[in-house]
């Protein structure tokens, strides 16, 4: 064990259910070890102005079951620039935090590396409804933002039913279609519509069509945001011009960030923060912990944000230069493996939801 005294907790863009799980099991497992813990309010901007406050066993009392996050979350741009980095730095020093775990997306995960460089050793810990961190195979958020999803689409449903109707619904998801993929086929729908795959706006008509022929009467079409904010509602348009099927759109939007987190990602949240923190305080730093193939597992940071990129299709210039020949195939296969993934779970879709 290094000899930490003292650590720092945060939570940074777009709140997840689960963050307010994961920051109770950080805090209760580093008090465990006899180290003290800083909750940091607003994420970076919090560490910049030193919005700070020392955390007990009981401070964390009754949030495991809470959305949001009590810590509140902020995207922060002064942090990004050396000025803002270094007031950060210097909060950890004039408070004595010797490390951090930073929970968020991959903006998080950007400025621990960044903190890591500058000498306050960071673990990151993915948490974003959105699930589109390459690293892992889910994020904390993601699963009670789908189960909100199809809770929505289901009382959708119920009313298409009774008025043989047709609803295209769109869910956020930022560029990955993870939520849209998983609750299409969770809920029926008839069609998905996500940023990873092309879609076919007469398929999708054609679809509908069919299926009414063979006496259905609800449609629900889910479209991920990822594909751009006038495709749902132009897509409902259509689908009414072209089927004679009376079509409306719903936007999610927010409303599929909160809510009490599900157990399955209590579960990932608890474990995911209790095991960062063991990491931290063994000293290894510029990780974060992922969930693989069921199991939490240590991905180093660079690796993970490169990977992220890879798989987004965003590589710059030299973000492959560090990476040795095997950790490049690596990598690609990672690739691979998600996007076939997702191409398998879209066919399900097609093939069983008619
Ligand atoms: O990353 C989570 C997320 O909810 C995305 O799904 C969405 O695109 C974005 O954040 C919305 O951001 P904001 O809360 O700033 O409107």
């Amino acid at each position: 064990m290094k000899n930490f005294k003292r650590i720092g907790v945060l939570t940074s863009g777009g709140d997840a259910p689960g963050m307010n799980a994961a920051v109770r099991a950080v805090v209760r497992t580093a008090l465990t070890h006899g180290v003290e813990v800083i909750g940091i309010y607003r994420g970076y901007s919090g560490l910049i102005d030193g919005d700070l406050k020392k955390l007990g066993y009981r401070d964390v009392s009754n949030i495991i079951n809470k959305g949001g996050t009590f810590l509140y979350s902020d995207r922060c741009p002064e942090f990004q620039t050396p000025e803002g980095m270094a007031k950060a730095v210097k909060t950890c020093r004039d408070f004595g935090i010797d490390g951090i775990i930073a929970i968020g997306g991959d903006g998080t995960f950007r400025g621990a590396t960044e903190l890591t460089a500058n000498g306050v050793p960071c673990i990151g810990i993915p948490g974003t409804i959105d699930n589109d961190i390459a690293s892992t195979d889910n994020t904390i958020g993601f699963d009670t933002a789908m189960n909100t999803v199809i809770e929505l689409v289901d009382k959708l449903r119920d009313t298409c039913e009774s008025h043989a109707r047709c609803n295209v619904v769109e869910v956020m998801g930022r560029g990955a279609g993870d939520i849209a993929l998983h609750t299409a086929i969770a809920s029926g729908a008839t069609a998905v519509i996500i940023p990873e795959l092309p879609y076919d706006v007469s398929d999708i008509c054609r679809r509908v069509k069919s299926a009414r022929e063979l006496g259905k009467r609800n449609f629900i079409i889910i479209v991920s945001e990822g594909v751009g904010s006038d495709v749902g509602p132009a897509l409902a348009k259509t689908i009414q011009a072209e089927t004679g099927v009376e079509s409306k759109f719903a936007r999610f939007a927010h409303i599929v960030r909160g809510g009490s987190p599900t157990l399955k990602d209590r579960i990932l949240a608890s474990t995911i923060g209790a095991i960062a923190v063991e990491e931290l305080l063994k000293g290894n730093s510029n990780l974060v912990m992922c969930e693989r193939k069921g199991k939490i597992v240590a991905v180093d940071i660079n690796y993970a944000l490169i990977l992220d990129r890879m798989y987004k299709g965003k590589l710059k210039e030299g973000d492959l230069d560090r990476f040795s020949e095997k950790e490049l195939a690596k990598m690609r296969s990672e690739v691979r493996a998600k996007q076939a993934n997702i191409a398998r779970l879209y066919g399900i879709s097609k093939t069983i939801n008619l």
